[in-house]
């Protein structure tokens, strides 16, 4: 039978109508979702205005602490502390019958039998946030707040709930687990080369066959970006689309990690402990880890110093870097952390590469009536021209950066070898030695070429943070969840890194805090003249 003409531009008609009324309810749904989760990870409601609630006894609850994130985490997975269990959120905990209630651990260690709370319904969900009563009748505890919101406001809320940790994320399949790390160009081959081998021996283990059947295999893809910075974000995006990622782990890269960063936080996808001097330094940042804010850390260190070395410090500070980021950056962060000291006899002075430094550059740099200290904000100064120039033997200190320095570091004129100093954020004496050695153990037994202990040591420590935190997951895949796990790590970390005093907390995104000011000895080694600063 022939279906007449008209018939079927009316069935064309409907059925893009109800692709439409379609598309306006996901989009509907995605922004209930959205303002859902503004609610449960800033406790903000859909009209701007913070949510409130109550405890028991209509105490109010402290304002701004009402998000759920505060207690039931990012990944809705809940928390214990102390005697307190905090339930799970997700929708696989709330819409299945439970055994709950956090004084039944003991009950049931007695030999007692826990009740089961039924599965939530919707309707419950509203009376277990509104009134703190769970589907079994029963009060949930103390801690849990009574919210005060309306069946509108509630709406978004229980939306977003539904979605939370429900869907297994991308870069996770039920045979594989695939992860990034980043380089991009700049950085030498030899460093490149250096992260590389941990990386990829690491991921051997991870994916070799011997590995057991049930545990799925780690695949790692080297995401290279080139050119100008600017360019980077849509490089990521495309490298994100080809094959996305559970989590972006160590990563090396020549400047500012800042685009980096605020990719991995619109994507939300970690990234654990990349490579780098130049973090994005943000409060609210939550899917990077740091070792430590890199640059901006050693000059708060130093500041820290100087202010309390007032024999250091009557003269001019003049401080010498070049064109490149890091010591612009260093730089800068000097300039802002004296200023809050009210020191403000800094000079600065730029220079051209370590070859730059000769006596005519320090006789315009120096402030030869004024002879205080030098900072030099460079890879590997050579000293001589300092030695050379007209007033360098008057200068009280001169101070440069561990992680600055390499193997090549050029000798030290005789006259300077008791005044030269170095910011140090990294630990010392056998400790350091001791750290070291732990890691080459595992170097060497994978066949891994050491061609720069720190940065491999950094990398393995990033990787095998990962490595514990995925086998913690225990299959509940969540990104969020996975940073959890680091965070609760506290400073028993998988690996020992060449930071003492490392550690993590909720919130806390950059697990090394401090510096020491160490005078150079000849032999290379390196003596710490105050102790740990954590400015
Ligand atoms: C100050 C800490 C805190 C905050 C904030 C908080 N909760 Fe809770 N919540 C708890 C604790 C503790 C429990 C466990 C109580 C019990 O089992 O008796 C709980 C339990 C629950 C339960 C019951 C789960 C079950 O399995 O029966 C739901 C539902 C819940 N919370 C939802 C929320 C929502 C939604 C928010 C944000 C709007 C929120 N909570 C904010 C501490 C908190």
């Amino acid at each position: 039978m022939q279906i007449p003409r008209y018939l079927f531009t009316f069935f064309i008609l409907c059925a893009s109508g109800l692709a439409s009324a379609a598309a306006d309810d996901a989009a509907d749904q995605a922004q209930r979702v959205a303002q859902g989760k503004r609610m449960y990870r800033e406790g903000i409601l859909p009209s701007g205005s913070p949510m409130r609630a109550t405890l028991k006894g209509d105490i109010p609850f402290g304002e701004g602490q009402t998000a759920c994130v505060g207690c039931h985490r990012r990944s809705g997975q809940g928390s214990s502390e102390g005697q307190t269990q905090v339930s799970p959120l997700t929708s696989a905990w709330l819409y299945q019958p439970r055994h709950t209630g956090i004084k039944k651990q003991a009950f049931v260690a007695r030999g007692g039998r826990q009740e089961l709370r039924p599965a939530y319904t919707d309707e419950t969900l509203a009376r277990a946030i509104r009134e703190g009563i769970d589907p079994a009748g029963r009060d949930l505890a103390q801690p849990m707040p009574r919210y005060d919101l309306s069946d509108e406001q509630l709406k978004p809320l229980i939306a977003y709930l539904k979605t939370l940790s429900a869907d297994i994320p991308p870069g996770v399949t039920s045979h594989e687990i695939h992860f990034a790390t980043v380089v991009t160009d700049g950085v030498q081959p030899r460093k490149r080369k250096a992260m590389m081998d941990v990386l990829e021996a690491y991921f051997r283990d991870k994916s070799g066959e011997s590995g057991n059947a049930a545990q799925r295999k780690w695949r790692l893809h080297v995401w290279h970006l080139k050119g100008p910075a600017r360019t980077w974000t849509a490089q990521l995006e495309a490298y994100y689309r080809k094959q996305p990622v559970f989590a972006m782990v160590s990563g090396i890269g020549a400047g500012s990690w800042r685009p980096i960063d605020e990719f991995c936080e619109r994507f939300e996808i970690p990234s654990l402990f990349p490579n780098t001097d130049l973090p994005k330094i943000a409060d609210n940042n939550y899917y990077t880890l740091y070792f430590s804010k890199g640059t901006a850390l050693e000059a708060e260190a130093l500041a820290n110093y100087l202010r309390s070395q007032p024999d250091q410090r009557p003269g001019t500070i003049v401080q010498v870097y070049g064109h490149d980021e890091w010591g612009a950056s260093a730089a800068q962060a000097l300039r802002k952390s004296l200023g809050k000291f009210g020191i403000d006899n800094l000079r600065d002075a730029r220079a051209a590469g370590a070859k730059a430094l000769t006596p005519d550059f320090w006789k315009s740099a120096l402030d030869c009536d004024r002879p205080g200290v030098v900072v030099i904000w460079q890879p590997d100064p050579d000293l001589q021209g300092l030695k050379d120039s007209a007033c360098g033997d008057k200068l009280r200190g001169i101070y440069v950066s561990s992680s600055l320095k390499s193997d090549a570091f050029p000798p030290v004129p005789n006259d300077f070898r008791d005044r030269i100093y170095a910011v140090h954020p990294f630990d010392v004496d056998k400790s350091i030695r001791q750290r070291y050695r732990n890691i080459e153990k595992w170097l060497g037994a994978k066949h891994v070429e050491i061609v720069d202990r720190r940065l491999q040591a950094n990398t393995f420590v990033a990787v095998a943070t990962a490595g514990d935190a995925v086998m913690k997951l225990d299959n509940n895949f969540s990104r969020e969840y996975l940073m959890e796990q680091i965070e609760d790590m506290g400073d028993n970390t998988a690996a020992s890194p060449v930071y003492p005093n490392f550690s993590f907390g909720p919130n806390q995104r950059f697990a090394s805090k401090g510096s020491y000011i160490v005078k150079m000895m000849t032999s290379g080694v390196v003596f710490p003249v105050t102790g740990w600063i954590v400015p």
